[in-house]
């Protein structure tokens, strides 16, 4: 399978922003600017308060419902944590999982969040996975050790027919809300590392298939560039996905 046959995947990450009001108000917002079109899978990813409501704006349309997190449980005490049922149950297709203010502020190891993919996958949740390095990493020139653990750790145990509903979301935390993207050849140099760790470990065929998003500072304006490398597949966009517009952009430079 070639770049051709992979369907881009743009994913708006709202993370700890907007009341449900001003989510609804998004939601409404970008659904006339993204209509009709099918070249491209459309996610968004509200704040959990708002997930329910985003959802029933959403519906009819072609623009997906996410979280940007789940709990390892059904339910039961866990003060505090959501499971990917409920999540599920309030609308959902997709989570998040893994992202890197979640590792970082949060303290999520790669085998807990393998735990929580694993588990998310199992209750029948898509997931957009997300691995990066820091700068310390990139320039200290462990970024490719960095990748891998990401990569063989996070995605242990999976089964071939597990990545059907996984995409992967490569983002560099140096380029996370710091408004420096990675140039084109940055990105598609660990796009590709990434393929190809996804190749050693489950396959061709699994890797080939993979959508591997790029986030990090993505706007419409380098959008167009990005996605014309080879091994980008998508976006999972930050702090363009708050308006409407700008993140119909990016869907536009997509298709
Ligand atoms: P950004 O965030 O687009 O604001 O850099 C991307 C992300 O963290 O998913």
């Amino acid at each position: 399978m070639s770049k051709t046959t992979r369907k881009p995947l743009v994913a708006g990450n709202w993370k700890m922003n907007k009341m449900v009001g001003e989510s609804v108000d998004l939601a409404a917002a970008l659904k006339p600017l993204v209509a009709g079109i099918d070249g491209a899978d459309i996610v968004v990813c509200p704040v959990y308060t708002a997930l329910y409501a985003v959802g029933e704006v959403l519906k009819g349309s072609n623009v997906e419902l996410g979280a940007q997190n789940c709990y390892v449980k059904e339910s039961g005490a866990y003060t505090g944590e959501i499971s990917p049922q409920m999540l599920l149950d309030a609308g959902c297709q997709w989570t998040i999982i893994g992202h890197s203010e979640r590792r970082e502020y949060f303290g999520e190891s790669d085998a807990f969040l393998n735990e929580k993919l694993t588990f998310a996958l199992g209750a029948g949740l898509k997931v957009m996975f997300c691995i990066g390095e820091t700068l310390e990493e990139r320039e200290g020139g462990t970024m490719n050790e960095v990748l891998t653990r990401q990569v063989v750790e996070g995605l242990k145990g999976l089964q071939e027919g597990d990545f059907a509903s996984v995409a992967i979301a490569y983002e560099p935390v140096w380029a996370i809300g710091t408004g420096v993207v990675a140039t084109p050849e940055q990105a598609q140099e660990a796009h590709a590392f990434i393929r190809s760790l996804v190749q050693e470990n489950f396959g061709e065929v699994v890797a080939s298939a993979l959508r591997i998003q790029y986030g990090g500072s993505a706007k419409p304006g380098n959008a167009g560039e990005l996605i014309s490398q080879p091994d980008v597949d998508g976006f999972l966009v930050g702090g363009a996905a708050l308006k409407a517009d700008s993140f119909a952009d990016i869907v536009k430079a997509v298709v």
